[in-house]
This record gives structure tokens, sequence and C-alpha cells, in this order.
């Protein structure tokens, strides 16, 4: 499986364990940036994710920046991308299992690498749950 993942200068730290962690249980890694500390626009990492996504080059994504709402707002402006915010695993589980997101969006400013790195690992382990969940993402598009 092929993982996508960005980050602002915000998640920039994260990005770089979680690439890593991920490395490290075999999946593929596509990289979006940024890799640097030095302030820049999530917009212009998020975009070219999420073209990613949509093309079938990655399966999921994965973006970080300090809240974790520039990422979202930005990447569910594409057609193809449902991008679910998480802080805590509860809530990365069931953006999963209830929301089906194909990307998961965290606020590294205000969650620890340890927490950031168990959402993922449920994200990635718990299955969409289907039936009147998926007649809820049926009607999100306007
Ligand atoms: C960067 O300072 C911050 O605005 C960004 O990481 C993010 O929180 C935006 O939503």
């Amino acid at each position: 499986m092929t993982i996508a993942i960005c980050s602002d200068h915000a998640g920039v730290e994260y990005k770089a364990k979680l690439i890593s962690y991920l490395l490290g249980k075999g999946y593929e890694v596509l990289n979006f940036g940024t890799d640097s500390t030095e302030s820049m626009d999530y917009t212009d990492v998020a975009h070219p994710m999420a073209a990613a996504v949509e093309a079938g080059e990655a399966d999921l994504g994965i973006a970080l920046c300090g809240t974790g709402n520039g990422m979202a707002m930005t990447l569910n402006h594409h057609k193809g991308i449902r991008a679910g915010l998480a802080w805590n695993t509860a809530i990365g589980k069931l953006v999963k299992e209830h929301n089906n997101a194909n990307v998961l969006v965290m606020p590294a400013r205000f969650i620890s690498y340890r927490m950031a790195v168990s959402i993922v690992r449920v994200w990635l382990t718990t299955e969409f749950a289907g039936g009147r969940h998926q007649r809820r993402i049926d009607k999100i598009p306007v």
C-alpha cells in the first residue's frame, strides 16, 4: 500500500518520524513536503498530495499542520478526497469506520508524536463500516 504524506512547517517533525514509522511497517511512502521548518503555505503541499491520491498514485494520504484545519479545508476541495481531522485514537478509528476518510489530518501543535503515531496505526487498521455510513457519505457532495 502506498501512502502519500504532507505537512507545513508546523508538522514537519512529526511527518519525518511518521515516514520512518510507515517505511518500517512496509508501506510505500510518497512525501510531498515540506521538508523544512521555514514558514510555508500548507496549500502548496496539500493540493499536489490530493491530486496524487485522486490519480491513484497513492491509496491513502496523511496531512499535518498546526491545527489540521488549513489542511482539511484545502484537501476537501478535491472531489476524490475525504479528509478527516483526528486528535485522539477514538476519532482516528471513527474517521475511517464512519467517514471512510482517505486522508487523515492531524493537528501537530496540539497532540504529542506518540498520539499521532497511535492515531495513524488505528486509522490504517480500521475498516469502513459501510451501510448507513455509505448512504451519508453519498449525500456529502452538493
Ligand atoms: C501555521 O502557523 C498554521 O497556521 C498552520 O499550521 C495551520 O494551523 C493552519 O490551519
